[in-house]
């Protein structure tokens, strides 16, 4: 009998907890709690990059492995896996002999490439990216992507080379470089013991979308001041002789103070336009699927007209006359003409759908095994220690002479424009 009575005044206890469920803090990782109904509740994951119920999902794990495909089949191969000459793929190429480039949707031929450039890339005025990014980003991004996503063009845009290691750095590229584009509130920390535990594989392919995904050329400026010198592009491009005539602590503390471009349309410099055009043909070649399909397969809404993906009446007007279907707009199109989330450097998309490669990329280094992520991997204490305290100005600082010069990813004193949500200030002057 007592013990009935226990029951039922559990079951009475259990109830009234489930008039807010909100109550026992369900969700993880930061994500933001509310009531749904009077018996659910709802976790808002957004940003947090988690996913799932409670926010306990790495998005890492929004990448296959092993992957599944390459270029040459629609359909999954074991040679996706194996064939390290070969980018893998997050989807299949659009299947042969569709009734229109894209499948099904849209006109027989995709625009004019040059038409294209000449609408969507060449850069008339600088625009300056909006939360004060610098050049020494700018740089490091270039250095960085290039570890991890090197072509082999000569024998096309399918073939890679080179290896996936990430090294020492991977401490300063989450906590520094990934802070700073994400620009996150809260802080983003590099503790590979998280996901001891979790379902997690230590490996990682690029694919040919990640590649295409890290063309951020707007990025880079028509001309660099360093010192009191003002360089064109090409005076930079042909002379690395230039960092020891003005000294490495100069050559910092430049870039730091000087403002990267904006990844938006409208913004490749004239050096970079051939780089672009040519993505564009690769990403042809390879047959890559829609814009819209790539949103569908990271869980976000597709695009129904031009004006929602970018914000923007003109822009929205500029790429309808390209396209006529929204769903047919390509992959680096529709990454570069979404509107801007409030206070970042980039789209919802370009940021949902990186992000996982690139988290995936980084944290499946074995250095973050749990084999291996301990002191004797590193020398012993003091070694781990560097890695754990590791960051971008220390970086920089302790290995050159005299003062640490400015060393920041964002222009010292930049302050940013209050903007709403439906304010989208870097489509406007088209
Ligand atoms: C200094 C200005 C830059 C110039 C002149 C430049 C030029 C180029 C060229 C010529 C290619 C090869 C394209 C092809 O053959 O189809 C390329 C590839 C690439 N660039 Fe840049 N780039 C610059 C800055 C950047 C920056 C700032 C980034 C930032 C992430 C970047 C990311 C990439 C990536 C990811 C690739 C593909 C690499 C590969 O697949 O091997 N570049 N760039
Ligand atoms: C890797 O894939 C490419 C493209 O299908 C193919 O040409 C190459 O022979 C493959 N390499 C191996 C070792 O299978
Ligand atoms: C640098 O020189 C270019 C012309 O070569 C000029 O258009 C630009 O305004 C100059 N920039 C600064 C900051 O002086």
């Amino acid at each position: 009998m007592k013990k009935i009575f226990g029951l039922i005044v559990l079951f009475f206890l259990v109830d009234i907890n489930a008039g807010n469920l909100c109550c026992s803090y369900p969700c993880q990782n930061n994500g933001v709690c509310l009531t749904k109904g009077f018996k659910d509740y709802e976790c808002d994951c957004t940003r947090t990059d988690f996913y799932g119920k409670n926010c306990e999902t790495l998005r890492s794990n929004l990448i296959d492995i092993p992957p599944p495909y390459d270029n040459d089949h629609s359909y999954i191969t074991l040679g996706a896996h194996f064939n390290h000459s070969f980018y893998t793929r997050v989807l299949p190429p659009v299947p042969e002999e569709c009734p229109t480039p894209m499948g099904v949707a849209g006109k027989e031929e995709l625009p004019d490439i040059n038409a294209l450039v000449k609408k969507l890339f060449v850069r008339e005025k600088f625009k300056p990216d909006p939360i004060g990014t610098s050049v020494l980003f700018s740089f490091m991004a270039q250095h960085f992507s290039h570890m991890f996503l090197k072509t082999d063009f000569k024998r096309g845009p399918q073939y890679q080379w080179g290896g996936h290691g990430v090294g020492q750095t991977i401490k300063i590229v989450i906590e520094d470089y990934v802070q700073h584009l994400s620009n996150y509130n809260f802080k983003l920390m590099f503790k590979p013991d998280l996901l001891f535990g979790e379902n997690f594989q230590y490996q990682a392919r690029a694919s040919v979308e990640f590649n295409h995904l890290y063309y951020w050329h707007p990025l880079m400026p028509d001309e660099f001041i360093i010192g009191d010198t003002n360089y064109t592009m090409r005076d930079i491009l042909v002379n690395p002789g230039l960092v020891i005539k003005h000294g490495m602590t100069t050559f910092v503390d430049s870039l730091s103070k000087q403002s990267a471009g904006a990844f938006t349309v409208k913004n490749h410099g004239a050096i970079t336009l051939p780089v672009v055009q040519k993505l564009i043909q690769n990403g042809r070649t390879l047959r890559l699927q829609s814009y819209n399909n790539y949103r569908k397969r990271f869980n976000l809404q597709p695009y129904k007209s031009f004006e929602e993906l970018t914000g923007n009446k003109k822009l929205a007007k500029v790429l309808e006359d390209l396209y006529g279907d929204i769903d047919t707009v390509e992959f680096y199109v529709g990454l570069i003409s979404e509107k801007r989330r409030p206070r970042g450097m980039f789209s919802e998309g370009l940021l949902e759908i990186g992000a996982p490669m690139s988290i995936k990329g980084v944290m499946s280094n074995p250095l973050c095994s749990p084999k291996y992520w301990k002191p004797s991997t590193f020398g012993g204490d003091v070694g781990f220690e560097i890695v754990n305290t590791a960051t971008l100005k220390k970086l920089f600082c302790q290995n050159m002479r005299g003062d640490c010069p400015e060393v920041s990813f964002k222009v010292p004193g930049f302050v940013e424009q209050k903007r709403t949500d439906d304010d989208c200030t870097e489509h406007e002057e088209l």
